[in-house]
């Protein structure tokens, strides 16, 4: 039996550089801590999460002694679960280098064209170089890549958690200079209707946000008392698709995670600022990412099929779907849910391949609704598990105030009666 406290997130300013990205898809670091330290694993254990999302599984493995690997399709994200990985040994290294990229910063003279810079959709060209300059003085400080505008994707992977603190600090900056462009809804982003919305900052203001920025998160590093890792428990944080896991079968001892949310969030659109720094276009790898992601408002063309292994309560609630009488029930949301659940399908087998006989699996999943309709997310992975053969031994719900099911307020007026969303924590073993 696993003690399981609630998954909710809430802010640990406790925790210095590790609760500083504020992200809305996450679990907390105790509740994470505490499963993981309930199951017995030694020095050879590893722990994956294939939805590794800001690292929280990661980070309380590593805290708990324990091997981890964490994998994200959104190299954002893999930046952000690195930067959560920061040694408190590594935290004096912050401000002698922090000082090394704003002498280059300040000296470089930014000549590129910023027409086509992605950063043009909310930014000046004077406000795309200030940022530019910064990215590029990290880059050639910390990876050591400075020959093209932008960072080559593949060297996400290799990226240090020192690098990423940097590039977490420039994200949180640039979301800070971007809140006029905040929605009502927190994982959407617009853009600038036009070139007198955009905004102007000069290099100097950013350098001294990002200054301001950097310093704080370094006192907090100072003033804590966080307790060091005795024995360094290494993690691979990497770019990978859940359903294609780059690992051999029976490899892994546990796995905890959450799948993305069957609400439409979109990911990518979530994060498309920091995709900005990045170098993604709107009309290339952003693109690609954005129909690649699960969870995705975009559609595909043709979506795949419902099949068996999916289970009798999504199989019926795809029914429900398609014979739904509201507008584009029966064609764009029929061929969003199929997409979805197509994807989770092959995920989960992903999971049941690799992990270990008598290894653990545990998922924190939210139910939803769909109009009037019943979204059982939690009964669906448990249906869609038992068919791939791993043993449910535990169920834990909690019942949630307000969700992610609830942000786009347009759709609340459907909501089945008395709905009220619950985050299920399901538990199983591989025989
Ligand atoms: C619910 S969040 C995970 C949150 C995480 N447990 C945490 O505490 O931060 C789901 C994550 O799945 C990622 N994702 C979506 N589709 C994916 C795919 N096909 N492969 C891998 N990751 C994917 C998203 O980028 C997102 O970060």
């Amino acid at each position: 039996m696993l003690i399981v406290e609630c998954p909710k997130r809430y802010s640990d300013s406790s925790l210095p550089g590790r609760e500083t990205y504020s992200y809305y898809a996450g679990y907390s670091l105790s509740f994470a801590e505490q499963l993981i330290r309930n199951i017995p694993l030694d020095s050879s254990s590893i722990v994956l999460d294939p939805w590794n999302g800001s690292g929280t599984t990661t980070l309380a493995a590593s805290r708990s002694g324990v091997r981890s690997i964490g994998y994200d399709l959104n190299p954002v994200m893999v930046i952000v679960a690195k930067a959560r990985m920061l040694r408190h040994s590594t935290s004096p290294s912050i401000l002698p280098i922090w000082s090394k990229i704003k002498v280059e910063a300040s000296e470089l003279s930014w000549k590129t064209d910023t027409s086509g810079d992605p950063l043009r959709d909310w930014l000046t060209p004077t406000g795309v170089a200030s940022f530019r300059r910064i990215e590029f003085s990290i880059r050639n400080h910390l990876i050591h890549e400075t020959t093209d505008t932008f960072l080559d994707p593949q060297r996400v992977n290799k990226m240090s958690d020192l690098a990423a603190f940097f590039y977490v600090s420039l994200f949180r900056v640039l979301r800070k200079v971007l809140t006029p462009f905040k929605t009502s809804n927190p994982t959407w982003l617009r853009r600038a209707k036009n070139e007198s919305e955009k905004i102007k900052i000069t290099p100097g203001k950013v350098l001294q946000l990002i200054e301001d920025d950097i310093r704080e998160v370094e006192r907090q590093f100072r003033a804590s008392l966080e307790p060091i890792v005795p024995d360094a428990a290494a993690s691979d944080i990497l770019i990978c698709n859940s359903e294609q896991l780059i690992l051999p079968d029976c490899s892994i001892d546990v796995i905890l995670t959450s799948p993305p949310y069957c609400t439409r969030i979109d990911y990518a659109v979530a994060t498309s600022a920091e995709l900005a720094v990045l170098g993604y276009f709107k009309d290339d790898g952003f693109t690609t990412l954005r129909h690649d992601l699960m969870g995705t408002t975009t559609v595909p063309s043709s979506a795949p099929p419902a099949k068996p292994t999916w289970g009798g309560t999504c199989i019926d609630f795809l029914e429900k779907i398609e014979t739904h009488k509201s507008v584009a029930s029966s064609t764009y949301y029929l061929k969003n849910h199929l997409r979805y659940f197509s994807s989770l399908q092959a995920s989960l087998s992903e999971v049941a391949r690799v992990l270990k006989p008598q290894g653990i699996a545990s998922f924190v999943v939210q139910d939803s609704a769909y109009k009037d309709l019943h979204n059982d997310l939690p009964e669906i992975v448990s249906e869609m598990c038992d068919i791939l053969g791993l043993i449910q031994f535990q169920r834990d719900d909690f019942s949630l105030g307000s969700s992610l099911s609830s942000i786009n307020s347009r759709s609340r007026p459907y909501k089945p009666e008395g709905f009220r969303p619950t985050e299920s924590v399901i538990s199983f073993y591989k025989q």
